[in-house]
């Protein structure tokens, strides 16, 4: 089962200047920033009650961040529902002919196993499932 949004991601040229911007809007500071050497990006986060705001930069031009930019530009790249069981989900929703992208689930940001859909079966919508990995 899906439980909720967990964060909407969101693809920024420069971090630093998407901080200020997003701090602006939010009225709050991110509560972290982390590199996801295997995506090649840096995120940080912000947190609302129990949304979250993902900031995603490129850290080199092979990442999906930064070619997802020279397309579209800057702006919403993914939305990420939460899940406790991200194995059934998975199972689920590939038997309704959903397509995990290659090479997930694996470990992501702000300590979760991630997932994503391919979005041609999404609307065009990029789908993270995401699970707390509990310690
Ligand atoms: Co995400």
């Amino acid at each position: 089962m899906l439980t909720n949004i967990e964060h909407i991601g969101i693809a920024i040229h420069n971090l630093d200047e998407a901080n200020a911007l997003y701090s602006k809007i939010l009225g709050i500071s991110p509560y972290k920033q982390e590199a996801v050497e295997s995506e090649h990006v840096i995120t940080s986060f912000f947190k609302i009650n129990e949304t979250k705001i993902e900031l995603l930069q490129a850290t080199d031009s092979t990442s999906a961040i930064a070619k997802f930019i020279e397309k579209k530009g800057e702006g919403v790249h993914h939305i990420a529902f939460a899940t406790d069981d991200l194995t059934a989900e998975i199972k689920r929703l590939t038997s309704e002919g959903f397509e995990v992208l290659k090479g997930f689930p694996k470990q992501g940001a702000d300590n979760k196993m991630v997932a994503f859909l391919h979005p041609k079966g999404t609307a065009g919508v990029l789908v993270e499932l995401c699970m707390e990995i509990k310690s």
